[in-house]
């Protein structure tokens, strides 16, 4: 079964070629760039790059894998959870292609190609992956945060989910006051690198709740407090907190006093970005935890965990749950291309999606495909 993908469900337009479960192609234009001025991402930008790029992107994965669109059995297309105007262009293309070449649209939950992430195989197969259903996916990237129980190919419950920020967002708004660009993530999990984690306690915001739910808009203002304190007092120089890497290099030029006071902001922001990274990985680790716990009460026998999403690439995640969840198969992604929102993991679901006879063939079928901005996992 050879699959077409096609994402276009936030900043990233994306086109892969994949022949069952192994990519064969993976294109994506990311558009960073275009919406990093305005810290997030513009809805009406991200439409215009995308019917801009499509065509070109599509062509480029077919050409990758050295296929033509005559050989392609299916077109997977992510037709939601995203923004509804970028998701319709993704979605007006497949449409388009399916009735030029007559071939059927499996329609794809994007976080379900999130999962699916995990498991796809590269072009000669590899690696082989073994994983024993049901399993527990945790989805941490830029717009989720979710603990989700795959019960089998495409029967998901969502056990927890954040009820405010994504934690990817919460590394980029926290890193924005901090001036490391757009997003932040990576930028501070470098910095938090030469920092000690237990200078500043920060609450773990959903440490006494029942539920598997997490939260992290009050970590985020806890440690902008933190910030506000701290660098805000030490920079003498009248610049403003929001600046203070820029203070950084201005410093750069002046003696040897305010060297000293240099090294002291820097450290103090290493300090800050590895008691925040700290704090918002643990509530991920306790949640999942809890999950795997109450599933266990259930009689449910977990043996394999997901972890998936841009935030998966974290170091310091991966060291904390290889450590805590020894006991667990834990299956990342296998190429960085996997990780954020790519088409290659929609074209996989596609393809398990097929074999539980999800395609739709008719034209009736196909013309009635609409987006579904909201759409959640376990309302497939
Ligand atoms: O999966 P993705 O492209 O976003 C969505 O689909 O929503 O992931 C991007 C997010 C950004 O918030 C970015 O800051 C974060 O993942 N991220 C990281 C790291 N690498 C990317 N966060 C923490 N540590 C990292 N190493
Ligand atoms: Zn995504």
């Amino acid at each position: 079964m050879l699959i077409l993908g096609i994402d276009t469900s936030c900043d990233d337009t994306s086109a892969a070629v994949v022949y069952k479960d192994n990519v064969l192609s993976n294109i994506i234009s990311s558009q960073v760039h275009v919406h990093k001025d305005w810290g997030g991402v513009v809805p009406s930008l991200a439409k215009r790059k995308h019917e801009e790029l499509i065509d070109h992107i599509i062509e480029l994965a077919l050409t990758r894998s050295r296929k033509k669109i005559t050989d392609v059995e299916a077109i997977a297309i992510t037709i939601g959870p995203g923004l509804a105007i970028a998701l319709e262009v993704g979605i007006k293309k497949a449409k388009e292609l399916a009735l030029l070449y007559n071939k059927p649209i499996i329609p794809i939950n994007h976080m379900e190609g999130h999962v699916y992430s995990a498991l796809a195989k590269n072009s000669k197969g590899k690696p082989d992956i073994e994983y024993q259903l049901p399993m527990l996916a945790v989805l941490v990237s830029g717009g989720h945060t979710e603990i989700v129980l795959m019960r089998n190919h495409g029967e998901y419950e969502i056990l927890g989910q954040t009820l405010d920020d994504a934690i990817g967002e919460s590394f980029d708004k926290v890193g924005r006051i901090l001036n490391m660009g757009y997003p932040a993530g990576p930028v501070l999990e470098k910095i938090a690198e030469s920092g000690d984690e237990n200078t500043y306690s920060l609450p773990i915001p959903m440490q006494h709740s029942k539920d598997l739910n997490l939260s992290y808009s009050g970590l985020k203002t806890a440690t902008m407090r933190i910030i506000n304190e701290e660098i805000g007092a030490l920079n003498s120089f009248g610049m403003k907190f929001a600046k203070s890497l820029k203070a950084l290099s201005y410093l750069d030029k002046q003696t040897h006093n305010q060297e000293l006071e240099k090294k002291n902001i820097s450290h103090i922001i290493a300090n800050i970005s590895a008691s925040f990274q700290k704090a918002s990985i643990e509530q991920v680790i306790l949640k999942v935890s809890q999950a795997l716990d109450i599933l266990r009460g259930q009689g449910i026998d977990i043996q394999d965990m997901i972890i998936a999403g841009g935030v998966a690439q974290n170091k310091y995640l991966r060291k904390k749950f290889r450590r805590v969840f020894s006991y667990l198969r834990i299956h990342y992604p296998t190429s960085k291309k996997l990780f954020t929102d790519n088409a290659a993991m929609i074209a996989v679901a596609g393809y398990f999606n097929y074999l539980n006879n999800k395609i739709l063939t008719k034209l009736d079928e196909i013309n009635k495909i609409d987006r579904l901005p909201n759409w959640k996992l376990n309302e497939i």
